[in-house]
């Protein structure tokens, strides 16, 4: 059997979306079956309620699995939680953990998720189970928070000057994911993945006008403003500081705009291209799909607007 974790997230649903797609039996770690009900309709996926920090919970999910796919949210507690899920997973017998990452994954890095990743990557590398590494650049989706500024002014406001990112479809992130937990012989390798393109956030602009018909500027605006209004939508005060690091990073050139198209290759997965993705999120991206008015109703401020999962 093969397990998912942080399945009714991002990451975690694309990947589950991919194993439907490809018709393959998956099991998906839920904290809550409540949340995961468009999980629970597809006939090939089996939920299993856990929480990855009390290995107790973890019996049902772990029972009869091969291979896992380990995912959690970026948050103060990424470390803990999976590498207590490491344990667990080990004592059950468990034979191989793909672990899900990102492209700029280093003990010293200035960035604390880049940093988290690399501590559990290092704890995974000597569990002694079989690991590998599956390492997306920066999600398209991302963009789908600039959406009530698109909506509301035609412009999206981001500090990242002339930097370029290579944003990574998570539907090609989905199917990697399928291959390294269904395939043999990716152990012990690290996958580095990102878009087809290193794009400027002007360029983003530009390929989000022509997928939706509507002119949409790049403002660019100071760190200082961004992170007051980060704080003022309330994101937790280290997520901010953590994110204007990533900035910094960022803006010096950190590796985020290097083009990693060799697990495309490696996986025969056909790189889709931003523009691509922007046209399949047109109604998203015009405020006018299901998933954008229940946003709204609901008043999220920007930046914690419920992105909408595959
Ligand atoms: N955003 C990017 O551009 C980007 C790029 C590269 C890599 N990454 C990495 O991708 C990873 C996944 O991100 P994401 O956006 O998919 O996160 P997400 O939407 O927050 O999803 C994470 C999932 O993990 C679950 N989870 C958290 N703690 C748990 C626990 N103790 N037990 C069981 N489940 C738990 C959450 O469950 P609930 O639904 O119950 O909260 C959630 O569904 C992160 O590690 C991030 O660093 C992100």
């Amino acid at each position: 059997m093969i397990l998912v974790t942080g399945a009714n997230g991002l990451a975690g649903s694309a990947v589950i979306r991919e194993f439907v797609r490809a018709n393959v039996l998956v099991r998906a770690l839920v904290r809550s079956r409540a949340k995961a009900q468009a999980l629970e309709a597809f006939p090939t996926v089996e939920v299993v309620e856990g929480d990855m920090l009390r290995p107790e919970t973890l019996k049902n999910a772990l029972s009869e699995v091969e291979r896992v796919l380990l995912i959690s949210s970026p948050n103060g507690q990424m470390v803990q939680t999976q590498c207590t899920f490491i344990d667990a997973a080990k004592e059950a017998g468990v034979r191989h953990i793909i672990k899900f990452s990102g492209l700029t994954t280093s003990l010293d890095s200035p960035f604390l998720f880049s940093r988290q990743h690399a501590e559990i990557s290092d704890y995974l590398e000597r569990s002694g189970l079989d690991w590998t590494f599956l390492r997306p650049s920066q999600f398209a989706t991302e963009y789908l928070r600039e959406v009530p500024t698109i909506v509301a002014d035609g412009a999206f406001y981001l500090p990242f000057e002339d930097a370029k990112l290579t944003p990574v479809d998570m539907e090609d992130v989905g199917k990697a994911a399928v291959a390294l937990l269904t395939q043999a012989g990716h152990e012990g390798k690290s996958y580095m993945m990102s878009g087809p393109e290193a794009l400027t956030m002007r360029q983003v602009a530009e390929q989000i006008s022509l997928a939706i018909g509507k002119n949409v500027s790049y403002v660019n605006v100071s760190r200082e403003d961004r992170k007051r209004a980060q704080l003022e939508a309330g994101i937790p005060s280290f997520i901010v500081d953590a994110l204007d690091v990533q900035t910094e990073l960022r803006r010096l050139g950190n590796g985020e705009e290097v083009v990693h198209l060799e697990t495309h290759t490696a996986l025969g997965i056909r790189p889709t291209p931003f523009v691509e993705f922007a046209r399949r999120h047109a109604a998203d991206f015009l405020g006018t799909s299901a998933w954008a008015m229940a946003q709204k109703e609901q008043k999220h401020p920007l930046g914690l607007w419920d992105l909408p999962r595959a």
